[in-house]
């Protein structure tokens, strides 16, 4: 897991797809029916997944605006524009900084995936607050739980799999991160000043035949073990070898835990 490369969120893409919960996507396009067009913004937008994922359950005639720190993602999404019903604007802003300026303007939705475990308790009360004082429906997408699984076990998967929620907890740009605990901790903030939440799971599986993004996330984990320095180097190393094994020999799989929900403000269709 190479930070937030264009490689790597090319790579999970299919994979978070495939992952995200149809229950709450079906909740969105209930929300989303009754109207004739849409203006939505994407928070950490990345390459567009989220637009690629949502759009097609969203009325024909769509304005998204692309929010993102990192200008060549953001360069490469704004090529989704299909006008004149889809129209793109993309956006560098630091969501650490300007959260709200992101969210000012015409804005009806905010979506967000894969960002809300990288964020702080104090970011996520920021984004809590904005949305209800906008009154504005929040669809987020991808936010890990903590809970990863492989098969075959071996003896040292608890072991990096605790360090990596470690290491998750640490700053990612926006304070100490809430890591696994965002999965819980922010749809009930939601719902604590009245929002109305339909959540699921959105879990990552890889088959055996999932070799490339096994290697990746084994190797993601590997690095942010080590960089927290609860198991040795040497143990760190031999676990990595033991487990690029399996994927080579196609008997490895995988489940990582992800939580989606849907908030919207109670009232409100
Ligand atoms: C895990 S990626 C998710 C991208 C996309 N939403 C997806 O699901 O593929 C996290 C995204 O957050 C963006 N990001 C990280 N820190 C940011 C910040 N301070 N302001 C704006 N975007 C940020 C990264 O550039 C990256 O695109």
């Amino acid at each position: 897991m190479s930070g937030f490369s264009e490689s790597w969120l090319t790579l999970r893409e299919p994979y978070d797809r495939r992952a995200r919960n149809t229950a709450v996507l079906d909740a969105v396009a209930a929300w989303a029916s009754e109207r004739s067009s849409v203006a939505v913004v994407d928070l950490a937008c990345g390459l567009g997944s989220t637009l690629r994922a949502v759009s097609e359950r969203l009325p024909k005639r769509q304005s998204w605006r692309l929010v993102d720190n990192d200008l060549s993602l953001l360069a490469r999404a704004a090529g989704l524009a299909k006008p004149p019903d889809l129209t793109v604007t993309a956006v560098p802003v630091d969501l650490a900084r300007d959260l709200e300026a992101a969210l000012d303007g015409p804005v009806e939705l905010i979506t967000t995936s894969a960002l809300l475990d990288l964020v702080s308790h104090d970011w996520l009360d920021r984004l809590v607050t904005e949305s209800a004082a906008r009154r504005l429906p929040v669809y987020a997408a991808l936010s890990y739980d903590g809970l990863a699984t492989i098969d075959p076990v071996d003896d040292l998967d608890s072991v990096v799999i605790d360090a990596v929620n470690q290491h998750q907890r640490s700053d990612k740009g926006f304070g100490p991160a809430l890591g696994p605990e965002a999965a819980a901790t922010a749809p009930s903030r939601f719902e604590a000043i009245g929002y109305t939440v339909t959540q699921g799971s959105s879990d990552w599986v890889f088959g055996p035949k999932d070799a490339e993004i096994q290697t990746e996330v084994l190797t993601g984990w590997a690095v942010a073990a080590r960089e927290i320095g609860g198991p040795s180097i040497t143990d760190i190393i031999n676990w990595l070898a033991r487990r690029r094994g399996h994927v080579a020999s196609g008997r490895s799989s995988m489940r990582v835990g992800h939580v989606d929900f849907f908030a919207r403000p109670t009232g409100t269709r």
